[in-house]
C-alpha cells in the first residue's frame, strides 16, 4: 500500500514546469505577460485564449474533487491537504500511485484547470479517478459540465486585505507576471480587477450566489489556520473521505506552513521561495493606508455586506482596522 502521502508532493512534476515557465518569461516584455479573455486578464505563459475556449469541452466526472479559489487564497495549501486526504482514503498501491503520477506528468502544466495548451482537456480524460481539479475561476466562467455534474466543489476564501497583500508580493516576485512599481498602483489595479483572474470582490459575489448549493462547501483560509484539524475533518466529511483521528493529525502536521516551506525546494523548486511567503493572518496591516482600508471596507460592504459569505469570512474580525 502507498504509505506516505507526504512524499507524493515531491513526485508530482512541478519542478520542470517551474523551470520552463520561468525561462520562457525571461524574454517576454511585461506588456505581453497577460492576455485578456472576455474582459479578464490571464498569464500568457500559463494559458491562452484557445485554451480558455477549449475549456468548455472539459468533461466532469461525478467523483471529481473540485477545488476553487482566487489566487493567493491558499489554494496550494488546500490542494496538498486534499491530495493527502484523497490518497490516504483510497489506500493506493505503489503501482497505482505510480500510474497516477505518470498520468499527471503527461499533463505538462501546473495543476490548474485553465492552464496549459488546448489539448489538455483530452489528456485530462486519461487521469485516473478520483481526479483532483483545481481552478482559480469563479462559477460563471467554469465549464458547464462542472455545475451540471454531481461533482462536489470546495470553495476557498481568504480575507480580501491579506489576499491583496499576498498577490502584490506574488506579482512582484513571480517571473511570469509583470511587476508593479508601487503598492499604491497595485492597490488600484486590485480594486479595479485589473489583475490576472480579475476582481476578487466580483469573484466572491459570484460564489456567494452558490453558498446554499448542496454540492458546494465554502471554507476560509482563516478557519484552516485557526483549527487545521477541524478544517481537514470538515473537508473529509464533505468529500466522503474516511480517515482515522491519527490521519487527520498527521495531515495537519504535514501541511503546516513551516512543514510545507521546509519541503518546498524538493516539491516546488524555485517557485517554493515565491509561494511560501509568510502564511499568516493580518499581514495587510503592514501595507494598507487609512484611505485604502476605508475604500476596501466600503467596497466589501457595498458588494457583500449582509451576505452569508461575508458572515462566513468574518470580515469584521479579520479586516477591520
Ligand atoms: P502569503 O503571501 O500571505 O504568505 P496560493 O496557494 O493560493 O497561491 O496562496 C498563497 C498564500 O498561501 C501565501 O500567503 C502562502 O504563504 C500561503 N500558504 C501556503 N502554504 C501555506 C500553509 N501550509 N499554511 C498557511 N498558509 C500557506
Amino acid at each position: 500500500m502507498w504509505e506516505s502521502a507526504e512524499s507524493y508532493a515531491g513526485r508530482v512534476p512541478v519542478l520542470e514546469i517551474v523551470e520552463n515557465s520561468f525561462s520562457q518569461s525571461e524574454n517576454l516584455p511585461p506588456e505581453d505577460m497577460l492576455f485578456s479573455h472576455r474582459g479578464i486578464l490571464y498569464p500568457a505563459i500559463l494559458s491562452s485564449p484557445e485554451t480558455l475556449e477549449a475549456l468548455k469541452s472539459f468533461e466532469t466526472r461525478s467523483d471529481d474533487v473540485i477545488l476553487a479559489g482566487y489566487p493567493k487564497t491558499g489554494t496550494n495549501w488546500l490542494g496538498q491537504m486534499v491530495r493527502d486526504l484523497e490518497s490516504t482514503d483510497a489506500k493506493y498501491t505503489e503501482e497505482e500511485m505510480e500510474e497516477r503520477i505518470n498520468a499527471e506528468k503527461k499533463l505538462e502544466t501546473f495543476s490548474r484547470l485553465e492552464f496549459g495548451d488546448p489539448g489538455i482537456y483530452e489528456r485530462m480524460k486519461k487521469l485516473p479517478s478520483r481526479r483532483i481539479i483545481a481552478t482559480h475561476l469563479p462559477p460563471h466562467l467554469l465549464p458547464p459540465s462542472i455545475l451540471q455534474s454531481k461533482a462536489k466543489i470546495l470553495v476557498l476564501v481568504r480575507n480580501p486585505k491579506d489576499t491583496a497583500v499576498s498577490y502584490y508580493h506574488f506579482y512582484n516576485n513571480m517571473p511570469v507576471l509583470p511587476s508593479f512599481t508601487s503598492w499604491d498602483d497595485y492597490f488600484s489595479a486590485f480594486m479595479n480587477g485589473k489583475l490576472a483572474w480579475g476582481s476578487y470582490i466580483d469573484h466572491l459575489v459570484e460564489w456567494n450566489k452558490y453558498i446554499d448549493h448542496e454540492r458546494i462547501m465554502m471554507i476560509s483560509y482563516e478557519e484552516l489556520k485557526e483549527d487545521p484539524v477541524l478544517g481537514i475533518k470538515k473537508i473529509a466529511a464533505f468529500f466522503g473521505f474516511s480517515l482515522c483521528e491519527e490521519d487527520f493529525h498527521r495531515i495537519a502536521k504535514n501541511t503546516t506552513f513551516q512543514a510545507m516551506k521546509e519541503k518546498s525546494k524538493e516539491t516546488h523548486g524555485k517557485f517554493g521561495d515565491i509561494l511560501f511567503r509568510k502564511g499568516v493572518v493580518g499581514n495587510w496591516r503592514d501595507l494598507f493606508s487609512k484611505a485604502q482600508n476605508e475604500e476596501m471596507d466600503q467596497k466589501f460592504e457595498e458588494c457583500l455586506g449582509g451576505t452569508k459569505l461575508a458572515a462566513k469570512m468574518k470580515y469584521d474580525v479579520y479586516c477591520r482596522a
